[in-house]
């Protein structure tokens, strides 16, 4: 079985090979020489997705999802959300995208947070959707030195450290990121074993 990871983000595609039984052979962009950065035009992350996964379906009649994850900060009515890679601007500079959360953080004592990871499926001519969650706050200061993105900034609930202090071992269990894949794996399990 082909399915069709509609990213150019190799380290992704590797990362959830691991996860998927050996039948499942699983592409992405790159391999089915789709070379097009797909636009995220899209005012959700779920609309992202699947704006991805369906340029894929429409084009190619393949198998496939897409995902799309971002932060979403409580007291700033969900941003950066859609917009976390570029918040601070088109380079995609991730120090530059925590001083600007910092910067409208400033005088807020609410800093809870979450990260959200959308997944959206085209699998035998249905479609799925699929969420993974992780709440937690936003801190003042950056710690740590692993992972990427705002995880020196976030502290996940029940937790006293930031995503990046707590190490990829952990965080890959916990991360919305993990939970969301964890959903889509069980679905496409019970999809390919009928
Ligand atoms: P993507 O959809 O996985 O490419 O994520 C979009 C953006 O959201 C990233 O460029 C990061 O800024 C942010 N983001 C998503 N997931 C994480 C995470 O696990 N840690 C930190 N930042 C993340």
């Amino acid at each position: 079985m082909i399915l069709i990871f509609a990213t150019h983000n190799d380290y992704k595609v590797i990362e959830l090979r691991k996860l998927l039984p050996p039948e499942i052979k699983l592409y992405s962009l790159t391999d089915i020489a789709c070379h097009e950065e797909i636009p995220e035009t899209g005012n959700s992350l779920e609309a992202n997705a699947k704006i991805k996964a369906d340029y894929v379906k429409y084009k190619y009649g393949l198998d496939c999802f897409a995902d799309d994850s971002g932060l979403e900060i409580e007291v700033l009515g969900g941003a950066p959300g859609v917009h976390s890679a570029r918040y601070a601007g088109d380079q995609k500079d991730n120090e530059a995208n925590i001083k600007k959360v910092w910067k409208e953080l400033k005088g807020k004592s609410n800093t809870k947070a979450c990260f959200k990871t959308q997944i959206y499926a085209h699998i035998y001519n249905q479609s799925f959707s699929f969420e993974g969650r992780v709440d937690g706050k936003i801190i003042l200061e950056s710690k740590g030195l692993g992972g990427f993105g705002y995880d020196p900034i976030f502290i996940p609930k029940g937790y006293d450290k930031t995503f990046a202090e707590l190490g990829e071992e952990i965080k890959n269990k916990i991360s919305h990121r993990a939970i969301a894949v964890a959903s889509f794996l069980s679905t496409l399990q019970h999809i390919y074993n009928k």
